[in-house]
């Protein structure tokens, strides 16, 4: 089977620094992959040159291929274009994603309309079912909001959504829940998961977190430094672990106590 993505050999420099040392990288249609390690260890930049995304004065080499298709024999026009057609992303923080001065219902349905040639209407009535399945309740009101009408985390679930309308072949999510609240956290990467998994998608999770990685992820590869130093089955990373490097970004995870009484928790309001 053709893989939602392949990486070979991926190199990627800023101003004469090697950010990126040559990445090797496969994701089977409708894997989940894990992408961990240490802050600066070049988790966004992999996600980022996928994307087509780094800064202008980035370079990168190596084979990209999105779902068959090596990206770097295209023109700009058309990476961007098979970019936009296979790839969602869900960022860190939703605010800087989402254009401040448009309602959400514009943000949802606007790729719908121009890209896809759906009518106004019917792309309203998708826009409001995917934001039912995220678990927004009262979709019809949402539309006609801000992004600073809605907290952070409804926010990040409007993002699932509008990857979810745009049914990309792999999901490149980067930190998608560090700007949310634990409680919130949980539920957001809980919807992702379980959208995910219904709709076949592929997907690379980056987090520093390797415990919510592992538990939503088929496959875990550890980042250090620009390189790709272990990679191996989620479930059992903990006890297989052969890199020391590994080890140690296992043993530096936090252990948090569960809070005394969980309902009492303030939650992102929904
Ligand atoms: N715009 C930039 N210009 C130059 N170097 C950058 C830029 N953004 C990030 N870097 C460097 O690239 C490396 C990888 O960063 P990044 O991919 O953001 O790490 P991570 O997401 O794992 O925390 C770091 O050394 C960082 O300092
Ligand atoms: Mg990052």
């Amino acid at each position: 089977m053709t893989p939602a993505l392949q990486i070979s050999g991926l190199r990627v420099d800023i101003g004469g620094q090697t950010i990126l040392g040559g990445i090797d990288l496969v994701v089977a249609p409708g894997e989940a992959v894990a992408l961990v390690g240490e802050s600066g260890s070049g988790k966004s930049m992999t996600l980022r040159a996928i994307a087509g995304l780094l800064p202008s004065s980035g370079r990168a080499t190596g084979s990209i291929r999105l779902d068959g298709a090596e990206l770097n024999e295209l023109s700009v026009r058309a990476r961007r274009r098979a970019v936009s057609e296979a790839v969602g992303m869900v960022f860190q923080d939703p605010r800087e994603a989402i254009n401040p001065v448009r309602t959400i219902g514009d943000f949802l349905t606007e790729a719908l309309i121009l890209a896809r040639g759906v009518s106004q209407k019917d792309a309203g009535v998708r826009a409001r079912g995917v934001l039912r399945d995220v678990g927004i309740a009262d979709a019809a009101t949402r539309m006609e909001q801000y992004p600073h009408q809605l907290s952070g985390g409804l926010l990040q679930r409007v993002m699932i959504a509008s990857v979810l309308l745009a049914e990309p072949k792999i999901v490149l999510a980067d930190e998608p829940t560090t700007a949310l609240d634990v409680i919130t956290q949980e539920e957001v990467v809980a919807i992702l998961d379980a959208r995910r998994r219904e709709h076949g998608m592929a997907m690379v999770f980056v987090s520093h977190d390797l415990d919510l990685a592992a538990a939503i992820t088929d496959r875990t590869a550890v980042m250090r430094a620009g390189e790709l130093v272990e990679e191996g089955a989620s479930a059992t990373l903990h006890k297989q672990a052969q890199h020391p490097y590994t080890r140690a970004l296992l043993a530096a995870r936090p252990v948090l106590a569960p809070p005394s009484d969980p309902t009492q928790e303030i939650r992102d309001v929904c």
